[in-house]
């Protein structure tokens, strides 16, 4: 809980002085409590929400000017070269990394939830074939809810918890699962001998033929992938996931939200978006004509994983993917990928154009990550899917902070524009 400042913050509004209180966090910009406002009848005006802090949290502390990523107070530097998606998944949880037994019995936890009931499959053949995975992922994860009505009590911190351990167990089989479905494959089923990262990648590549060994390699940086998208403050998606959860709606769904959310292509969305705008510059030598696309305000071409609402310097994150990318590549023996040759020319020509320094405009986590995902095989769809896999233990979080906190009805105003109050017209008098 932020601390009350004695400090105060005065406005002068029509020659009336209002006194706001302020809260101070244990980093990072105080805050103005503006709640009363409305008692003077004002309202504040922040569309985007560019400087609204929503809540209060102490998960994941972010400075964008610094370029720093902090998971209850761990840099993602040294939690992506020394951890791993679950122990982050527990910390983000529980607030301190897990000791070697508590690992050990979260680890079990999630593996006892991998598998989905067999009536899932039904859902997803509903679906048509050409059907994006994330319209897939979205449906049924907001499904599940159906499965488990006996453990929906969110009031109930034992359903909280093992609804947490069912959408970070189930999130890669499900992912999984719209993979096959698209291609025409038979599912294949979650294995407890396998690592997590090792487990979805072969739920998605197997076949019932043959055994498919996962590449040792490929599992580090996939694991290493959904470490880094473990969660992000109060981001586009995870926000909906706080807007829905304080109705009181059920945590599937308030997850489905937020992978709807996440769809967009200025959000999660952007991973898929670079490899495509990739194959439309198609060549190095169309490289300028786009960067001058981007920078053209009546053109709405932006270069996608480029910018970011926070980090006005290099996302941290961004630096760790591109590391992995080249780790992956040449694992793979193919560090000549033309596409991450593409992607570093555009980078460079970005970061020395004025255009994009002026606007402090540097690549982000999803420009490197899509080079990282099509090196190891998984389809341009499929992107915005791993992120939500990724996701998913900060949005779980995050709804656990606000339900077993101080839970308000989100609930914004607005600033009105439309007609004043006028008399209904009957048809045959307009
Ligand atoms: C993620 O919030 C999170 O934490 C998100 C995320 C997470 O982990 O959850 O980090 C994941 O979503 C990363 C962002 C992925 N999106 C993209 O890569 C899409 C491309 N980026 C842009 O759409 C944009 O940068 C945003 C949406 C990410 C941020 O935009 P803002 O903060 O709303 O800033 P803006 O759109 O107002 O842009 C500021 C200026 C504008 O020019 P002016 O109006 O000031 O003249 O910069 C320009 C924009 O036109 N600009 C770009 C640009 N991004 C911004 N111009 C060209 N190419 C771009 N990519």
């Amino acid at each position: 809980m932020a601390q009350a400042s004695s400090r105060v913050a005065r406005l002068i509004v029509d020659g009336n002085e209002i006194e706001l209180p302020m809260r101070t966090g244990s980093s990072g910009p105080d805050v103005i409590e503006v709640g009363s406002l409305t008692g003077h009848g004002y309202f504040t005006y922040d569309p985007g929400f560019v400087s609204t802090a929503s809540c209060d949290s102490e998960l994941t502390y972010i400075d964008g000017n610094a370029g720093v990523l902090l998971h209850r107070g761990y840099p993602i530097e040294q939690l992506a070269e020394q951890s791993n998606f679950l122990e982050v998944c527990y910390l983000l949880l529980n607030g301190e990394l897990p000791g070697g037994e508590q690992r050990d019995q979260f680890v079990n936890d999630i593996r006892r939830h991998t598998m989905v009931h067999e009536k899932v499959k039904a859902l997803i053949q509903g679906y048509r074939r050409d059907a994006h995975p994330m319209a897939v992922l979205c449906g049924v994860v907001a499904a599940l809810s159906a499965f488990y009505h006996y453990s929906l009590d969110i009031g109930n911190a034992e359903h909280r918890l093992k609804t947490a351990h069912r959408l970070i167990a189930k999130m890669p089989t499900l992912a999984a699962m719209s993979y096959k479905y698209a291609r025409g494959e038979p599912f294949i089923y979650p294995r407890n001998d396998l690592g997590y990262a090792e487990n979805f990648l072969h739920m998605t590549f197997a076949t019932p033929c043959e055994e498919y060994q996962v590449n040792p390699v490929v599992a580090r940086a996939m694991d290493r992938i959904f470490l880094l998208h473990a969660d992000h403050e109060q981001n586009a998606s995870t926000s909906t996931v706080r807007l829905a959860g304080s109705t009181g709606a059920n945590p599937f769904s308030c997850i489905a939200a937020g992978i709807a959310a996440l769809w967009g292509p200025s959000h999660g969305g952007a991973n898929e978006a670079v490899l495509n705008m990739l194959a439309q510059i198609g060549d190095e030598k169309n490289i300028d004509k786009y960067v001058a696309k981007a920078k053209d305000k009546d053109d709405p071409f932006r270069l996608m994983g480029f910018g970011h609402r926070v980090y006005k310097s290099y996302d941290p994150r961004a630096k760790v993917m591109q590391q992995s990318c080249h780790e992956v590549l040449e694992a793979l023996g193919i560090e000549d990928d033309p596409t991450l040759r593409m992607a570093q020319r555009l980078e460079k020509i970005a970061l020395e154009d004025n255009y994009f320094v002026e606007k402090r405009l540097y690549p982000n986590v999803d420009f490197y990550s899509g080079i990282v995902l099509k090196a190891i095989g998984i389809p341009v769809e499929m992107f915005t899917v791993i992120f939500a896999i990724g996701r998913t233990p900060g949005w779980i979080a995050h709804w656990h902070e606000m339900i077993g906190g101080e839970t308000r009805l989100g609930r914004p105003r607005q600033l009105y524009r439309g007609p004043a109050r006028r008399d209904y017209v009957p048809v045959g008098q307009r």
